[in-house]
């Protein structure tokens, strides 16, 4: 099918519309904000090792992987690259979803960390791997959340240490499990016989907020944690739909803490791949994993208030041929009265997208799954949604919902298995309406509506809003939408976030060969997209083998905080401090030149 004839709706699309209708944002002080923020200049794409922005606009690094919360710290140590102690009261490494707090004065910037970059954190060492129990250790040091206070001096942010709300949270701190899988026996351990309080937070990828107050950190790939001290452990077929292997990607977690090991300790997984609250103002309080919104790898999750004031999350399962998935609160959220534990119970569902354009959200309960409980629904939620024939994904990455609350949109990141081979519980992934290419290398956004703009209706409507790719290689899908111009060149969106006129930031974090189906799309980027015209324009381009991932605005909108994942994750970039440094995870902070709002 040709390009055009997919724009017009081909036979196999029905009568897609790429580009978004007009929403209904649209005052006078909104239009004029929009203005403000959509004239700039764009960027040409780049592939230098630096941060580019248009010309009105500067940015400064806030903090950085291994850069200590407390005076008591160790300031990072480019030889040794810290050790556990030293990461432990330090920023973590590979910086994703965060989201800032603010009270008076007050500013508390919640930050996700993901992962370890092995070559980069392990440098020091020759085989660029954790060679001593110290080692393990600083590598689950590294990951969760850091809380920190930033103020803002001579128009550049940066930390306070010692802020009475500083905290890290890694992969040894004490949680509490909430919500119908609390005490399952498939939670159950050796050190924790009830199944109520799993230790640590692992790959805590994109966030979300609530009206609340509080953080919600989702944990993604935490079976790339486990491996087992036995070859011939037979892994279970739950085990299998998450991905869990034999071996680990190298973190050597098992020979430091045997919860890591599979043979000895095989429902400690179960325990990981939550959406888990934390209250970043109060320092003491205990994290809660909210197993009713389900078990995969979360990637955000997107909260909005219905029209009927029930809590409802969107969020998305970011593997190939996986789910997405909306959570409805089982009580009311109430702006006067303690809401803190709305995320406890709930309604989970799955989608399920038609080919003409519309879309359902089904339930998922021992009655339309056959499984035993709702409980085994929250920890084995995959097999939940397969057992509906919920539609297979190109694997979701961030969702976000419009200010106006009538539309969500989502990052369909890339998926190569596409209409090849099924997904890790067999159900199959042909090519299908929002998922419309085979080994889709660019990666598309979905757009949809639900039914007469209420987020508790079980029905919606659908479309794309930009199909990803490339058209100064190709001319059939892998052009790409009619929005993709060659000025704006860019791959695999994964990072999403809608300011408060409506504009769309968008995030890649995909292939930065610059070469071949990639020519011309230059290092990771942030985009800004008008949904009135479906008109994208590059904003940022990102240094060296990063990945731009994480926003935040600060309450005056007149920064912008960004995170910057994994420089020079293959040896060829050194950013923030250039020259031949350690490369490190870094959120920047950006302003406009003239200090006005940025939107
Ligand atoms: Fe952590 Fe799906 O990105
Ligand atoms: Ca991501
Ligand atoms: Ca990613």
């Amino acid at each position: 099918m040709s390009r055009r004839t997919f724009l017009r709706g081909g036979a196999s699309l029905g009568t897609t519309v790429i580009v978004a209708k007009a929403t209904s944002v649209s005052n006078a002080a909104i239009q004029k904000s929009i203005l403000h923020t959509f004239s700039f200049e764009p960027v040409l794409a780049n592939t230098e090792d630096t941060v580019s922005l248009p010309n009105d606009f500067s940015w400064h690094v806030v903090i950085r992987w291994g850069d200590p919360l407390w005076s008591s710290g160790t300031e990072f140590d480019p030889n040794t690259r810290g050790t556990a102690s030293s990461q432990e009261f330090a920023f973590g490494d590979n910086n994703d979803g965060m989201e800032l707090f603010t009270k008076g004065d007050l500013n508390i910037l919640t930050v996700n960390n993901e992962y370890t970059n092995l070559r980069i954190i392990y440098g020091n060492r020759s085989s660029k791997l954790p060679e001593t129990i110290d080692d393990i250790r600083k590598g689950k040091m590294a990951i969760g959340v850091s809380v920190v206070e930033i103020s803002q001096q001579g128009g550049r942010w940066s930390i306070l240490k010692d802020s009475v709300y500083n905290r890290r949270v890694t992969a040894e701190t004490p949680t509490e499990m909430t919500g119908p899988a609390r005490g399952h026996y498939l939670l159950r351990t050796n050190e924790d016989p009830d199944g109520i309080n799993p230790i640590g937070t692992l790959h805590n990828c994109g966030s979300g907020r609530t009206p609340w107050g509080t953080y919600l950190t989702c944990e993604e790939n935490f079976h790339h944690f486990f491996s087992s001290s036995d070859q011939s452990f037979q892994l279970t077929d739950a085990m299998k739909r998450y991905g869990i292997k034999l071996n680990d990607r190298g973190y050597g977690w098992r020979k430091q803490d045997a919860r890591f090991d599979i043979a000895a300790s095989p429902n400690e997984s179960n325990r990981f791949g939550y959406i888990v609250e934390l209250d970043p103002l109060d320092p003491t309080s205990t994290l809660k994993k909210r197993s009713a919104l389900g078990r995969c790898n979360h990637e955000n999750a997107a909260v909005i208030v219905s029209e009927s004031g029930y809590v409802v999350v969107y969020m998305g399962d970011d593997e190939r041929g996986e789910f997405l998935y909306r959570f409805i609160s089982k009580e009311k959220y109430h702006p006067d009265r303690d809401n803190s534990n709305l995320l406890e119970y709930g309604r989970l569902y799955v989608a399920k997208f038609h080919d003409n354009l519309r879309g359902e959200w089904l339930e998922l309960t021992p009655q339309t799954t056959g499984m035993a409980s709702q409980a085994e629904i929250c920890i084995h939620t995959r097999c939940a949604g397969s057992a509906v024939n919920a539609t297979t994904m190109d694997r979701p990455e961030w969702i976000a919902v419009s200010p106006n609350k009538t539309d969500v949109y989502c990052c369909l990141t890339n998926n190569r298995t596409r209409g090849k081979t099924p997904n890790t519980g067999g159900d199959a992934t042909p090519v299908n309406g929002p998922n419309p290419r085979p080994n889709n290398k660019y990666g598309q956004i979905v757009k949809w509506a639900p039914d007469h703009n209420d987020h508790d209706n079980d029905k919606f409507t659908w479309e794309l809003f930009v199909l990803a790719g490339n058209p100064t290689v190709h001319s059939n899908l892998n052009a790409g939408s009619q929005n993709m111009n060659r000025d704006n060149l860019f791959n695999s969106p994964d990072g999403l976030a809608i300011d408060r006129n409506g504009l769309l930031w968008m995030q890649t974090d995909g292939n930065y060969s610059n070469e071949g189906d990639f020519a011309g799309m230059g290092n990771n980027q942030m985009l800004i997209a008008d949904p009135k015209t479906g008109e994208i324009k590059r904003f940022l381009v990102g240094p060296r083998e990063c990945e731009v991932t994480g926003i935040a605005w600060s309450s005056d909108r007149k920064s912008v905080f960004v995170g910057i994942q994994h420089p020079g994750e293959k040896g060829g970039g050194h950013f923030p401090d250039g020259s031949k440094s350690v490369p490190r995870s870094a959120v920047i902070a950006i302003n406009r030149n003239d200090g006005a709002p940025i939107c």
